[in-house]
């Protein structure tokens, strides 16, 4: 597996901390691409750079933290190739990777605390795509990208 991608804004400092913990303690390797400080930063800048490490093939998959998670979620969803799931949850983060091939995870952390993100997490980056059916309507949705 090609290393994970990892970007957080200040607020999700903290919890982007836990998140490379448990990847190293696991044994998965990852980039982090920022912010490396609390000081406020504009949390587009960092859904870009995860999202263009996916585009230019060195990681396959990536993980955004923020406050909600939906601005790293709506910005991500805006780079080509990129289908951003935000999760709080186990089971939409098992489905999302089952059923919509997501390659990007994105939390709140002011929305899920360190545990639960850890598991889902562990999940998404577990779960395969099934394909199948689930090809057609990954494709149907990427095809949406080149429509005006
Ligand atoms: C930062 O205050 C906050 O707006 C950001 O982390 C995120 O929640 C945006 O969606």
């Amino acid at each position: 597996m090609k290393p994970i991608a990892i970007a957080c804004d200040h607020a999700a400092l903290d919890l982007k901390g836990e998140i490379m913990k448990h990847l190293t303690d696991r044994g998965i390797e990852f980039v982090d691409y920022g912010t490396y400080e609390n000081k406020s930063c504009n949390y587009p800048d960092y859904a870009e750079k995860v999202c263009n490490a996916i585009k230019e093939g060195k990681s396959e998959l990536g993980i955004l933290v923020c406050g909600t998670g939906i601005g790293m979620s709506m910005a991500a969803n805006k780079c080509k190739g990129i289908r951003a799931a935000c999760c709080t949850d186990t089971f939409s983060a098992r489905f999302t990777r089952l059923h919509n091939d997501a390659n990007v995870l994105c939390m709140g952390a002011r929305v899920v605390g360190a545990g639960l993100a850890l598991d889902i997490a562990d999940i998404f980056l577990d779960t395969p795509f099934e394909g199948g059916r689930h090809q057609t309507r990954v494709d149907m949705v990427m095809a949406l990208e080149n429509k005006d």
